[in-house]
C-alpha cells in the first residue's frame, strides 16, 4: 500500500514550517478519517514535533477508542464523523488520504462541504 500510495513526497509539508511557527494558534494538520495515525507519524519525520503546531487525528469511535496515546506522540486522537461539520477551525492543512475513494462523487462533495466552513482564508 505504501509503495502505491506514499505518504511522504506527495505534499511538501516541511515548507509550511515558517507559517506554522508564525501562527501557533492555528492547528497544523487535521487528519480526517486518519485511521491509526500512520500518515501523521510519517509526516512527523520530516516535520519534527510538527513545528510546535497541533495535529488532530479524526476518525470514528471504533478506531479512536482502539488507539493508545503513547503510540501517537504529539497527535490528538479525536472522534469525528465526516458527515458532520468539521469542528477544528482554521487549520493549515485538512488531510484526506485513502478516504474519498470509498464514496460516490455526490457523497464526496458532502464530505468536502463539511470541511469548507472550517477553512480559513488563504493569502499569497
Ligand atoms: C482506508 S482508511 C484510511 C486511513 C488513513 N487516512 C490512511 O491513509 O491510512 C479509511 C478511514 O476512514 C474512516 N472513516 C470511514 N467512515 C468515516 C466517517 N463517517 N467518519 C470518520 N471517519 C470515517 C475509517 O474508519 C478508516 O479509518
Amino acid at each position: 500500500m505504501e509503495a502505491n500510495m506514499p505518504i511522504l513526497g506527495m505534499f511538501p509539508f516541511a515548507t509550511l514550517k515558517d507559517q506554522v511557527e508564525k501562527e501557533p494558534e492555528r492547528p497544523f494538520i487535521v487528519d480526517v478519517g486518519g485511521g491509526k495515525g500512520q500518515a501523521m507519524l510519517a509526516i512527523e519525520t520530516e516535520c519534527p514535533k510538527f513545528f510546535g503546531g497541533n495535529v488532530i487525528l479524526e476518525d470514528l469511535p471504533i478506531v479512536i477508542d482502539s488507539l493508545k496515546s503513547e503510540d501517537l506522540p504529539g497527535i490528538e486522537p479525536t472522534v469525528h464523523d465526516i458527515f458532520t461539520l468539521q469542528p477544528v477551525k482554521n487549520a493549515h492543512v485538512y488531510f484526506l488520504r485513502r478516504l474519498l475513494h470509498d464514496f460516490y462523487n455526490p457523497v464526496c462533495l458532502e464530505i468536502l462541504k463539511n470541511i469548507v466552513p472550517a477553512m480559513g482564508s488563504v493569502f499569497f
